[in-house]
């Protein structure tokens, strides 16, 4: 029987995310804070988890650096995640989020990514060279930390062609575009990155459809999937559109959805099922995740539900007008 090639997600800019909260916010005093909460950060690691969630085994590969590292690398473990680490000279970052319990307000402190040296950039490729069987698909999610070269998702893109895995690029400006300009498998750009992807000025919503058929046939890329936040997402192939909208929720916070959104796609695509089924999935558990507080992803039985109206809403809705 053939070994089963990995899922892995790539996250060359973590952080290991401490919540806390606090009765007000004010300048000068002491605030007095409850125990911090620890969690893993980073767009690729949160895509990891998910996909653990969704019933995956997925392979997190990321930089740690000192203790801080420690911890980052302690949590991804405690999440039931496969991970493979590329050390770093620099501590990992910290991120700070405040929940303010008077007005429920959450402020969300981003430190500067950890910097990386060219070596332990050659590391990064070397590591996800050395992943056997190779990936069926590779997700690099976030944003670059500083000392790393603009076009190095482009170099994954190719590094990817080259094992033959699927590659997904989620993150913004000009590292997304250069990424793109390799033909990529799947884009999950939301309006404003499509906007930046596509050099346009201005994007109005009956234009999106024909930006990503634009953007598919510049940059010789497969699929293009728009997350709309609340609008849900459109599905764009060079040779299909279409529209599925968000299930209506109460919302607590987006924090994640994207992330949860391609977990959900490629996990159904790597079980074999159709693209129109898995940005289904996609939006039920983006949707999902806005259920939540704070950073936490989904829930299954809220994605389940979810996905149920999704079904539901294409048979007694759609269909009729198709
Ligand atoms: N307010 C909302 N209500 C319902 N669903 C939402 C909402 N915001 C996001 N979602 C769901 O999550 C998916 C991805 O969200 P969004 O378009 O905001 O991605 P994003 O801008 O990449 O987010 P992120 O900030 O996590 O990177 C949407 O397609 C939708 O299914
Ligand atoms: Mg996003």
């Amino acid at each position: 029987m053939a070994i089963k090639k990995p899922i892995v997600t790539l996250t060359v800019n973590p952080a290991v995310d401490k919540s806390t909260t606090v009765e007000r916010l004010v300048p000068d005093n002491k605030l007095r804070c409850e125990k911090p909460q620890f969690e893993a950060g980073g767009g690729g690691i949160n895509v990891a988890k998910a996909i653990h969630r969704l019933g995956g085994e997925p392979i997190a590969v990321f930089t740690s650096g000192g203790p801080t590292g420690q911890r980052l690398q302690k949590l991804v473990k405690a999440e039931q995640v496969n991970i493979r680490v590329v050390e770093t000279k620099e501590w990992t970052r910290e991120n700070l989020n405040i929940v303010e319990t008077t007005t429920g307000l959450q402020y969300r402190f981003g430190m500067p990514g950890t910097e990386l040296m060219p070596t332990e950039i050659e590391a990064i490729i070397d590591t996800l060279e050395e992943i056997d069987p190779t990936p069926s698909f590779i997700i690099a999610s976030g944003s670059l930390p500083p000392g790393v070269p603009t076009d190095f998702y482009r170099q994954i893109a190719n590094l990817a062609k080259r094992q033959g895995a699927k590659f997904i690029a989620d993150t913004s400006g000009e590292s997304l575009r250069l990424a793109s300009q390799a033909g990529v498998y799947l884009l999950k750009p939301n309006v404003t990155e499509l906007k930046e992807l596509i050099g346009a000025d201005r994007l109005e919503m009956d234009e999106l459809d024909e930006a990503a058929r634009a953007l598919i046939i510049r940059d010789n890329c497969e699929i293009v999937v728009i997350s709309m936040g609340a609008m849900g997402a459109m599905l764009v192939t060079s040779d299909y559109v279409e529209h599925i909208p968000a299930p209506p929720v109460s919302k607590k916070s987006t924090v994640g959805a994207g992330d949860s959104m391609v977990a959900g796609m490629v996990w159904t695509l790597s079980q074999g099922k159709s693209i129109r089924e898995a940005v289904r999935m996609g939006v039920a558990c983006g949707t999902a995740a806005t259920m939540n507080p704070g950073s936490e992803l989904f829930h299954m039985p809220d994605v389940n539900r979810l996905l149920d109206w999704l079904n539901r809403y294409e048979v007694r809705y759609a269909s009729s007008i198709r």
